[in-house]
């Protein structure tokens, strides 16, 4: 027990010492109950006495790379918050360490200040039953809604978690209403039942997508307002921390692979995760670019989505296998790649993949097809390439938020909209989609 009385938070500390610990955990170490660890992968296989909360992993000694045992780690501890501390630029791949599963990469001694507020929070995220907390948002709540989840909301005074929902009850109109009034941003459900919440968002997409008894007009409008909520701030605002952009891009990659598997192309899509080396820095451009075009082509009800995500994680494989200075054959190889692999896609998704880096004024290549000869596919994953293209993560650059991104390829497109590489028409469509509306 610490002193106030609280059991001690479990850390699990890899390849650090007490250099790390006083410097780093000040104030914070009474706290935590910490298990060292070296780098070790049998070491690390072994199961803990309890489920750490936080597990810093620091530079490995030979400069190596960490990402076997990031991945490793992830895998046995799924909602641990896993944080890399490294000392030097060196042998840091932040895209690659995020990409393997680190929540977030710190530079020491520049990052103490951001690496004590993201333990804080972490500590503040848990519960005295030990639960985890994510907020999430809520899409399409209507009267007779029945979660399998619970939900809680923070009552930020008494800095605690308190239940707002049990798991099987219905939210009755009274209190949907007082959700949507209050713009609930803010409800939360435990790290241990988000697989629930992804399948509730993924069904409740597809229940609108599929409603027969709706008007085209009811339909757009809905699904347009169920996307808005899911991807949250993340479009709407430049304010949004970067932790949050990260969780926000995550939960829709979730609720995207969830949508996916449940459709008959479910099997194909499980396949292509098996088949994509999804350690890799490619494999998050990959994810990022599928979720963002399934959402925009959901939202917007044009194109294919299945296809659309399927093309997504698919798109860049031949990248691997072209020359640096010479990319114009990368659509190509990828089919190839892909026939070689024995994944059988329909004409639509290799139709997007080979498209992908076609314009809409006919500059692009491998064809220079040019405006409708270009399907709307492949002009959706094309724009959701270049956004994600202009908001990686650069270690020495400042960040592009994901809003900053899309009102500059508005201006891009709007200044010469008979040179731009996209349809005027679709891009102003995206930008209002995340546009405040009563
Ligand atoms: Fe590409
Ligand atoms: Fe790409």
């Amino acid at each position: 027990m610490a002193d106030g009385g609280e059991p001690l938070i479990p850390v699990l500390s890899v390849g650090l010492d007490e250099s790390f610990y006083s410097k780093a955990l000040t104030g914070f170490r009474k706290r935590l109950r910490i298990v060292e660890c070296v780098y070790d992968l049998e070491l690390l296989r072994k199961p803990l006495e309890e489920p750490p909360l936080m597990i810093f992993c620091g530079q490995r000694p030979a400069s190596e790379s960490v990402i076997e045992f990031a991945t490793l780690l992830r895998e046995n501890h799924p909602s641990a918050f896993l944080f890399f501390v490294g000392q030097s630029k060196l042998g840091c791949d932040r895209a690659g360490l995020l990409a393997a599963g680190f929540n977030d990469v710190y530079l020491l001694p520049l990052d103490f200040k951001t690496l004590s507020h993201a333990i804080a929070q972490a500590i503040a995220s848990q519960n005295h039953e030990g639960l985890v907390f994510r907020p999430v948002k809520l899409i399409d709540i209507g009267p007779d809604t029945q979660l399998d989840f619970d939900t809680y909301v923070f009552l930020p005074l008494n800095k605690k978690h308190i239940k707002f929902s049990a798991a099987g009850d219905v939210l009755e109109q009274e209190r949907a209403d007082r959700l949507r009034q209050h713009d609930v941003g803010s409800l939360y459900v435990s790290a241990g039942q988000l697989e629930r919440f992804y399948e509730y968002t993924a069904s409740r997409l597809q229940a609108i997508q599929g409603d027969a008894t709706l008007s085209l007009t009811e339909r757009t409008e809905r699904l347009e307002r169920a996307v808005r909520g899911l991807v949250g701030e993340l479009f709407t605002s430049d304010e949004t921390s970067e932790d949050d952009a990260k969780r926000i891009v995550s939960d829709c990659q979730n609720v995207v692979r969830t949508y996916i598997t449940n459709t008959q192309s479910g099997n194909l899509y499980e396949k292509i995760l098996t088949v994509n080396d999804t350690n890799s820095d490619t494999y998050s451009h990959a994810a990022n670019v599928s979720t963002y075009a399934a959402l925009f082509a959901l939202a917007l009800g044009v194109g294919n989505v299945d296809d659309i995500a399927l093309a997504g994680l698919l798109h860049d494989i031949g990248m691997a296998h072209v020359a640096h200075e010479d990319l114009i054959p990368h659509p190509a190889t990828a089919l190839e790649i892909i026939r070689k692999r024995k994944l059988v896609l329909s004409d639509l998704v290799e139709a997007i993949i080979f498209q992908h880096h076609e314009r809409f004024d006919g500059q692009g290549y491998p064809g220079k097809l040019r405006g409708i000869e270009i399907c709307i596919e492949a002009q959706l994953l094309a724009l959701a390439d270049r956004i994600d293209e202009m908001t990686a993560p650069e270690l020495d650059q400042a960040r592009v938020t994901p809003r900053e991104a899309v009102a500059r390829l508005l201006k891009e497109t709007g200044d010469d909209p008979a040179h731009a590489a996209f349809d005027i028409a679709m891009v102003e469509k995206v930008w209002a989609l995340f546009q405040e509306k009563n």
